[in-house]
């Protein structure tokens, strides 16, 4: 008889950034792969299904696609809980929205860690959390270009996150970041796993016998 090779997963994906960095943008490259330059902003929450493969997992990712408006901020928080991943993403192009990363990771309660002594301390600790800085396209030449990549990283690094810049226009990075956080996302839950199977692993004390 044949067996199956692969193993499924699913895990959940939420993005957030201001509103038009281009997030919808993103989702639809991801899943549809192409780019439509009339998106209007997303009202509430929409949602995708997009299924990849990593080796020999089938990986479903359930991608959440929130409004960055701040009249939608009451409905998008609670979209946050029992995310899996979570993409902020900012636009190379505007600074506020870089400068908004850090009050999104506040409202999904990450905490930056530059001396990593508390890090997620209200999100569960393996959340996966990657920071995107979209529309590279429009930076070519670094002419429109506001924020450098290297600051992208470093702030990448003080909240422990993956880090990418791409464009939804171009197509540039958009399965590979979406790759690193699927595998991560995996090698988390696999190392639960492990946790979880080492608990009942654990050596119990033999009753001596009294005889
Ligand atoms: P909200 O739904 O309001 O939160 O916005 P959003 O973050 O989902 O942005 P959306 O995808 O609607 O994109 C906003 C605008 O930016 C649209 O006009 C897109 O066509 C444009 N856009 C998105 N991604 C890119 C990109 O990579 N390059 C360029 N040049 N334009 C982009």
């Amino acid at each position: 008889m044949e067996t199956a090779l692969t193993t499924q997963r699913v895990f959940k994906v939420v993005f957030v950034g201001d509103s038009g960095v281009g997030k919808s943008s993103f989702i639809h490259r991801f899943c549809n792969n192409s780019f439509n330059p009339s998106f209007s902003a997303t009202i509430g929450v929409d949602f995708q299904v997009k299924t990849i493969q990593i080796k020999d997992t089938v990986i479903v990712l359930q991608l959440w696609d929130t409004a960055g408006q701040e009249r939608f901020r009451s409905i998008t928080k609670q979209y946050f809980r029992k995310a899996d991943g979570v993409v902020v993403m900012y636009d190379v192009t505007s600074e506020a929205s870089f400068v908004n990363v850090r009050n999104w990771m506040t409202s999904i309660k990450v905490q930056s860690n530059p001396v990593r002594l508390k890090y997620k301390e209200n999100v569960d600790e393996k959340t996966v959390i990657e920071i995107l800085g979209n529309k590279t396209d429009m930076a070519e030449g670094d002419d429109h270009r506001v924020v450098r990549m290297n600051d992208g990283k470093k702030l990448a690094l003080e909240y422990e996150s993956l880090f990418f810049e791409c464009s939804a226009k171009s197509g540039i990075n958009i399965q590979e970041s979406m790759a690193a956080m699927a595998d991560l996302l995996k090698d988390k839950e696999d190392e639960e796993l492990e946790k979880a199977l080492h608990i009942h692993d654990d050596p119990v004390e033999k009753k001596k016998c009294c005889k």
